[in-house]
């Protein structure tokens, strides 16, 4: 039979404390020990005998009772994982001060354990540069932080902010957790340093339309952009994938969206953007489209012998969501070229690196008998001042990882 692993719930006082219900049942369900630290703000949103029903232990509170058993110092290192849910933009801005003036503050100072915080706030609150820059302090001290996720707040209003779906919160804090203390044979396979990141990937080769039976496409397959996201989601992080027209299947636990064409691609990765952590454009977006097209099919009884297309510039996505992006935010491209001569290879990608404004550039040769298509990849990576981090050469999954590694 599986030990029991003790984990404390820490709930804040936030809307979402409702929701904190589930989390602490899921671990319940798990076999795992749950104690619940909530504020006396957070009781206010949910009551105490729920919590004790569903946790099977009694609810702390307050720092002031059990003096004599030093409570505080008992649970936070009887603790194997402290997950705070929701945790407050207050609460967020106590933990990276270090502040210990209520139960749960105390507690999470007293513990060695690790600690998963999952934030909840409205979207002002999240964005504000007090809260960016206390979560930039959580994160560098090694503390998983799952979501927040984008949809309905509170009130009318929608955005980022909303508490992630207990059922993620779930699972990154048991990977977390089997990280820190493997329970047998269900321990993750791969290190799960990514957890409770956002990763938004791009992958394939856009089709641009000429009318409704032909486009404009490359040889892109997709392999190296769903290589990344599968390598990502073994590293514990939350995969987004944007995937145009590809050639490989994608496991069904990553999120994804299809589309066909770079104004798709545009649209689908602009809306994905605001909540990821880490964006990789590994996708081969068409540089131009046709002008318009055709509401039937091109006949050349119609056109003759020769046929002008008329093509106009797609959106840059890379170079748009670079200019846009938030602090914290990691955003890595690639850069497929034909070059074959090494050093102009790399002043090709030192000159894109510096158009497009992203901090890592993923540089390859492609033609027909490399990069496009094929299982092994040979990258160098540059950083935005064009220096090279790593040059590796490799299956597609071990590039993956490799460029999975900038992530800090
Ligand atoms: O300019 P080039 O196509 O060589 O740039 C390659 C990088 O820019 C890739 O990361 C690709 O996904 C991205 N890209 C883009 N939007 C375009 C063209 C390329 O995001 N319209």
């Amino acid at each position: 039979m599986k030990t029991p692993r003790t984990i404390v719930v820490g709930i804040t006082g936030g809307i979402a404390a409702y929701k904190a219900v589930n989390i602490v049942r899921a671990f319940v369900l798990n076999g795992d020990s749950v104690h619940v630290i909530a504020t006396p703000a957070a009781l206010r949103f949910v009551g105490k005998p729920t919590l004790e029903a569903i946790s099977r232990n009694p609810v702390h509170t307050d720092l002031y009772e059990g003096v004599a058993e030093v409570r505080h110092v008992a649970i936070g290192q009887g603790a194997d994982l402290i997950v705070v849910a929701p945790a407050t933009a207050n609460s967020i801005a106590k933990i990276a001060a270090g502040l210990a003036d209520d139960l749960l503050g105390n507690t999470i100072l007293a513990s060695t354990a690790p600690l998963v915080i999952a934030p909840a706030m409205h979207t002002e609150m999240w964005n504000n540069p007090a809260t960016v820059a206390n979560v930039a302090v959580l994160r560098s001290r090694g503390i998983t932080i799952v979501g927040p996720g984008v949809g309905r707040l509170t009130g009318t209003d929608s955005g980022a902010g909303r508490m992630e779906e207990p059922d993620t919160i779930v699972a990154v804090a048991l990977a977390v957790l089997d990280r820190a203390m493997p329970a047998g044979e269900a321990a993750a396979s791969a290190v799960p340093d990514l957890a409770g990141r956002r990763v938004l990937i791009s992958a394939g080769g856009t089709r641009e339309p000429l009318d409704p039976v032909r486009f404009l496409g490359n040889r892109s397959s997709g392999k190296q952009g769903v290589a990344l996201a599968q390598a990502a989601l073994a590293r514990g992080a939350l995969v987004t994938l944007v995937a145009a027209n590809l050639e490989v299947a994608v496991p069904t636990s990553i999120t994804t969206v299809l589309v066909g064409s770079a104004l798709e691609m545009h649209e689908a990765m602009t809306r994905a953007a605001g909540t990821a952590d880490v964006i990789i454009m590994a996708a081969a977006v068409a540089d131009y489209r046709p002008r318009s097209v055709q509401v039937g099919k091109i006949k050349k009884e119609d056109v003759g012998d020769t046929l002008t297309l008329e093509l106009v510039k797609n959106p840059d996505i890379l170079a748009e969501l670079s200019t846009a992006s938030r602090p914290g935010q990691l955003i890595i491209g690639f850069a497929a070229e034909t070059e074959t001569d090494a050093d102009r290879l790399l002043a090709l990608g030192r000159d894109k690196i510096t158009r497009k404004g992203c901090d890592y550039l993923v540089v390859n040769r492609v033609g027909q008998d490399a990069g496009f298509g094929t299982e092994r990849n040979t990258v160098t990576v540059l950083d935005r001042h064009g220096v090279i981090v790593n040059e590796v050469s490799g299956s597609k999954m071990s590039v993956a990882n490799c460029i999975l590694d900038l992530i800090g």
